[in-house]
């Protein structure tokens, strides 16, 4: 049977990705970050969507090349249609339409977060283990979300708990920017956290019932903490900043691992796998792993290229609605906001 070819386009926020996928697995994998927003201590979005238009073009280029196949053997080209930023979504979403209609082959809009989800199912040459088998339960974590999600099959997920307020990543990155630590502030407090003691300081903790998170408590707690030591000494946020880092970053850890803990009781499902942004965290892929020993889980774990934003999932996911058939028409557009 010949292979099924698909080029995927992410550009929801402010990387310009692309990847091809051969049948299930990765043949390349290609992301453009942008360094403007670092002045600005967020992505700013106007920016973004320039610095797409810049990208898309050469990020492609490379991609098809690295595939190490021609343009005219892709099967159809998969993109993100949301949720994310309007602008950079639409430098996407137009290049794919046109490319397609370009190549006389067809286009599948792919949901970011059921593509970060479905990172699980790329593979490669040296894949031995399995992906997870369905149902599974899978916590994503990123910039904009915090949910639970009951994965049924490729394409049928229920969402069983989710923030009522900030998101995971979001806290991380608030937390970096009340110490002054540059944008994005998750991985900066990851590799900070590596010098510090997680038990140095104590924050308010949420206590919200059944499978929802809550983060905005344990920010502004962050944020009264700092600025009542700061009155006492200048100097405290940049004499204790590993502590700081490690602390915080533990406190949001244990939030995400005791909720899964009891989604996981709650179902009976021991197939626990973690996607997004804040899964290449080391804490909680170490925490991940320890968890999954104590409740006798099979854990999954996205590699560090799969965890925050890339276009292989949406690749992935667009090999598996190719299957079905299931193809957009011309006149779509984005949306902003997640549908799921
Ligand atoms: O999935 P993602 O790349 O983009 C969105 O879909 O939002 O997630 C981005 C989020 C940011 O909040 C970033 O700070 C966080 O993931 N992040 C991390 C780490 N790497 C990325 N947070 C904690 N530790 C990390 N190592
Ligand atoms: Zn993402």
């Amino acid at each position: 049977m010949t292979m099924i070819y698909i080029l995927g386009i992410e550009s929801s926020c402010d990387d310009t990705a692309a990847a091809v996928t051969g049948d299930d697995h990765i043949l390349s994998n290609v992301t453009a970050n942008q360094d403007v927003h670092r002045n600005y201590g967020g992505v700013v979005p106007e920016l973004a969507s320039r610095a797409h238009q810049q990208n898309i073009i050469p990020v492609i280029q490379a991609t098809i090349q690295k595939a190490n196949i021609r343009k005219n053997q892709l099967s159809a080209v998969a993109f993100t249609r949301g949720p994310g930023l309007l602008g950079s979504l639409l430098v996407g979403v137009s290049f794919a339409k046109s490319f397609a209609l370009g190549s006389g082959i067809p286009i599948i809009e792919v949901d970011h977060l059921r593509a970060h989800i479905l990172a699980h199912f790329l593979r490669n040459e040296k894949s031995i283990a399995p992906p997870p088998a369905f149902p599974f339960l899978c916590l994503t974590v990123s910039g904009g979300h915090t949910q639970i999600v009951l994965v049924k099959d490729y394409f049928t997920m229920e969402v069983i708990g989710m923030t009522i307020d900030d998101a995971a990543g979001e806290t991380f990155d608030k937390a970096a920017k009340i110490m002054g630590l540059p944008y994005p502030g998750g991985p900066m407090i990851d590799q900070l956290a590596r010098e510090g003691d997680p038990q140095a300081f104590k924050f308010a903790r949420p206590n919200i019932p059944g499978l929802n998170f809550s983060f905005s408590g344990l920010k502004t707690s962050f944020l009264y903490f700092l600025r009542d030591r700061l009155k006492e000494d200048p100097g405290f946020i940049e004499k204790n900043k590993a502590d700081l880092c490690a602390s915080i970053q533990s406190t949001i850890v244990d939030i995400l691992i005791r909720k899964m803990v009891s989604a996981a009781g709650q179902t009976g499902i021991r197939e626990i796998a973690i996607a997004g942004g804040v899964s290449a965290n080391s804490a909680l892929r170490d925490a991940f792993l320890k968890a999954g020993e104590e409740h006798s889980w099979k854990v999954f774990i996205p590699k560090l290229e799969y965890s925050t934003d890339n276009a292989a999932m949406i690749a992935i996911t667009g090999y598996f609605k190719y299957l079905k058939k299931d193809f957009a028409d011309q006149s779509i557009v984005p949306y902003a906001r997640s549908t799921f």
